[in-house]
């Protein structure tokens, strides 16, 4: 598939995250608690050879509800390795990182190449969010302006009144601004987001989102996310991955991509009641967050 807005001519550059032939089926097989999910049988088959190739940049994923966003981001980033075929982000393989779950410097390596923020992330610890932004700009990435990072950080994403806070004092949203953070701070090479802000409220969402299309341009750190408020996904993207019913993935720069004619096409579903679904799958998401 190309790319690079129309003209035919794949740019290898741009190419940040490549599928290759891939499938990907999620098994029967219980979760083993383990956090992680293993591709096995053919139970439920999400990918069929898909071949793609994922750009620089801010990268918004959208598709309806269950067409494979989630799984989609965790194949990129490395959290689900593809039953066939191959995913590579920024050149390497993620077959290399199978077995990071049980390898702890395998882990690290993985995750200073790519970070990921799940739909729905617990944490158990008892330290403060303060205590735990000082301990990720320490290990971070970023030497000695992780300080002034951490500080913009905090402004940017309005958590000076939770430093105090433990993560179970957290209300939703408090607790999804503190792990954006974390994300950022951490300074992985590209982080993917799957559904980070669905707890915000809307000019919270608005500002958060502004900031990481910022700060996406300026470092040059690729963000990947999915988010299920199509506005949000079209305002603060540069390019936009459509996933299609009955069609193969649209991918371009979002102006291009972002159409009624595809939207409804990749939906099958009129514009209008796609805005209504957005309001019902927030409160879907809402109920699902535990706590
Ligand atoms: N852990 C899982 N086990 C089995 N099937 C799953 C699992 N997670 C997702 N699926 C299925 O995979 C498909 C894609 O899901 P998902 O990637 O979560 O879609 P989206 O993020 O677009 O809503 C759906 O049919 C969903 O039911
Ligand atoms: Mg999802």
């Amino acid at each position: 598939m190309s790319l690079n807005e129309g003209d035919g001519q794949f740019v290898e550059r741009d190419t940040v995250v490549r599928f290759n032939d891939v499938s990907f089926y999620f098994s029967d097989l219980p979760d083993d608690g383990g956090g992680e999910i293993e591709a096995a049988g053919a139970v439920n088959q999400v990918f069929t050879q898909l071949n793609l190739e994922l750009p620089a940049g801010m990268l918004s994923v959208v598709g309806e509800n269950g067409i494979g966003k989630s799984t989609l981001l965790m194949l990129a980033g490395a959290r689900l390795i593809p039953t066939e075929g191959h995913v590579t982000v920024l050149g390497r393989d993620t077959r290399d990182f199978a077995s990071a779950h049980e390898r702890a410097e395998l882990e690290e390596e993985r995750n200073r190449l790519v970070s990921v923020i799940y739909q729905n992330m617990e944490f158990e610890t008892d330290e403060s969010i303060g205590t735990l932004l000082e301990a990720v700009a320490e290990m971070g990435n970023f030497g000695g302006s992780s300080d002034t990072f951490l500080a913009e950080l905090r402004s940017a994403l309005e958590l000076d009144t939770v430093l105090d806070k433990r993560m179970q004092e957290l209300s939703k949203g408090q607790l999804q601004r503190s792990i954006i953070a974390f994300s950022l701070l951490y300074g992985s090479q590209m982080v993917i987001m799957d559904e980070p802000v669905f707890a915000l409220e809307q000019p919270q969402k608005e500002r958060a989102f502004e900031y990481l299309l910022d700060y996406s341009r300026r470092s040059g750190t690729s963000i990947y996310y999915s988010a299920h408020d199509l506005d949000l996904t079209q305002k603060y993207s540069d390019k936009m991955l459509l996933l299609q019913k009955n069609d193969r993935p649209l991918i371009g720069k979002t102006s291009e991509i972002y159409t009624r004619d595809n939207l409804e096409h990749a939906f099958q579903a009129p514009l209008d009641t796609l805005y209504r679904r957005d309001y019902l799958y927030r409160e879907m998401l809402m109920h699902t967050l535990k706590r």
